[in-house]
């Protein structure tokens, strides 16, 4: 099919589609193309609500980073979106992969991803995760309590050794939102560097012949834009691994720093400097450790909203518009169970009307979703052409993270499908859920 496209971009829009992924071109008739493939065409082959996944974005986003931190190794964090086609994706790309449970180990190693190449973390792991990451042969498994110190060496067992990590926390604050800040003592992950915990943690580590402990692990929060924080964090890690070789005499040879490489989701919205960061962490990890006496470790980054977060696009239709309490209210067909993200931290998007052109005067809007809740709001106070009606597409870009890993079963509404575009045709990747899903497993009478 050719598709013509708007000729002249007006200047008034000409960065309406900045958080879009890099494909995606306006058409005369007011949809937009991702991948070379019309969202409305989307919308009719597979319904709506559906996601929509731009298979160049996110292989050209991993190359980004292959480029940006060619001495490292990049593990694409699993948790942010995983299904078969995005782990054949990141791998033939050249990452590795970050895993926080066995099922999304298993479904990597299942479909064919090398296991050393897998990191495992969680800071609760049950025997199942454990054994699984035992049995498929996880690269390493990071260590989040001691409790799981005695616990992993009595898995693995007598003959045999496991590479670990540690994970710690610098005490640094960074993150867009409360909910996802990690970097600080006071919340769950990691053990504290300032009250000797993960120092404490890395003596039994040692003392246990089963675990090799390969370095140190640092992941500070998520949606961070600016590279300080990182920097800082590296520092404080840096001192602990020179504590480390005073104290054991061993040098650990490995440093992740995590992820949270924030991405912008609205036009004119900051994006962490991926070039930045990676000369910032190698210039500093360099000095701190010659000031140390330390060899430089092989730097670990392990970004996942930056890979996939800008490659997805979200569509809904409209099905109720409303004027009441001096608000106009859109209502799509989903809503917080395909996208708890607003609700959860309060993030905002920027919804695009799709599929017809509309000379209307814009109004400020409230697009809301479809279940049982008043706070079931996917973007309050938007610009959208005054005359949207029912029928009309909404398109959400930078909707390839979080959302569906998130997703939930909330009104029994079904997670939508995942369909890939590229170069011009359009597969399924994961099939929207049905009512037999559900009562599959409804086992109970
Ligand atoms: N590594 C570890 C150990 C992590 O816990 C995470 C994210 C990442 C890497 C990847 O972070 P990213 O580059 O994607 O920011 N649901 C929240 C984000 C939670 C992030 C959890 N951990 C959201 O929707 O913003």
């Amino acid at each position: 099919m050719t598709t013509a496209l708007v000729p002249g971009t007006a200047s008034a829009d000409a960065d309406d589609l900045a958080v879009w992924p890099l494909s995606a071109r306006r058409l005369p008739d007011g949809d937009v193309m991702v991948g070379g493939v019309p969202l409305t065409e989307v919308a009719h082959r597979f319904d709506t609500p559906a996601y929509v996944l731009d298979e160049s974005e996110v292989r050209a986003r991993c190359r980004v980073y292959r480029a940006a931190f060619p001495d490292a190794d990049v593990m694409y964090a699993a948790k942010a979106f995983l299904c078969r086609a995005v782990i054949r994706w990141v791998h033939e790309e050249g990452l590795g992969l970050d895993v926080c449970s066995a099922g999304e180990l298993e479904l990597a190693v299942t479909a064919g991803f090398p296991p050393e190449r897998i990191i495992m973390h969680g800071n609760a792991k049950s025997p199942r995760d454990l054994e699984t990451a035992l049995r498929l042969g996880a690269g390493r498994i990071v260590i989040d309590s001691p409790s799981e110190i005695a616990r992993l060496a009595a898995s693995v067992g007598p003959q045999d050794h496991r590479r670990v990590m540690l994970r710690v926390t610098p005490g640094v604050l960074a993150g867009g939102h409360e909910k996802i800040r990690t970097g600080t003592d006071g919340q769950k992950f990691g053990l504290s560097l300032a009250d000797g915990s993960a120092e404490h943690a890395v003596a039994r580590i040692l003392s246990q012949p089963q675990l090799r402990l390969t370095g140190l692990h640092c992941h500070i929060g998520s949606q961070i834009t600016e590279v300080e924080p990182y920097v800082t964090s590296l520092r404080r890690v840096v001192d602990l691994m020179a504590r480390i070789r005073d104290l054991h005499g061993i040098i650990l040879p490995e440093l992740d720093m995590g992820g949270g490489h924030g991405v912008p989701y609205r036009p004119g919205e900051r994006a962490l400097d991926r070039s930045a960061l990676a000369r910032e962490l190698r210039a500093t990890l360099s000095s701190a450790c010659a000031a140390a006496g330390l060899d430089v470790p092989r730097l670990v980054v392990e970004p996942g909203r930056a890979i996939t977060g800008p490659a997805g696009v979200a569509l809904y239709r409209v099905l109720a518009v409303k004027r009441t309490g001096g608000q106009m209210f859109v209502a799509v067909d989903g809503g917080m169970s395909d996208n708890p993200r607003p609700a959860l931290y309060g993030a905002r998007y920027t919804p695009r009307l799709i599929g017809r052109r509309s000379c209307a005067a814009p109004t400020t809007a409230t697009v809301a979703g479809r279940h049982c809740e008043a706070g079931d709001v996917l973007a309050a106070d938007v610009e959208l052409p005054g005359d949207i009606r029912p029928g009309d597409l909404l398109a959400v870009p930078v909707a390839g993270a979080y959302h569906l890993s998130m997703a939930s079963g909330y009104n029994m509404v079904g997670r939508p499908p995942v369909v890939a575009v590229t170069d011009g045709s359009a597969r399924l990747l994961v099939r929207r859920e049905t009512l037999d899903d559900f009562r599959g497993r409804d086992v109970g009478e």
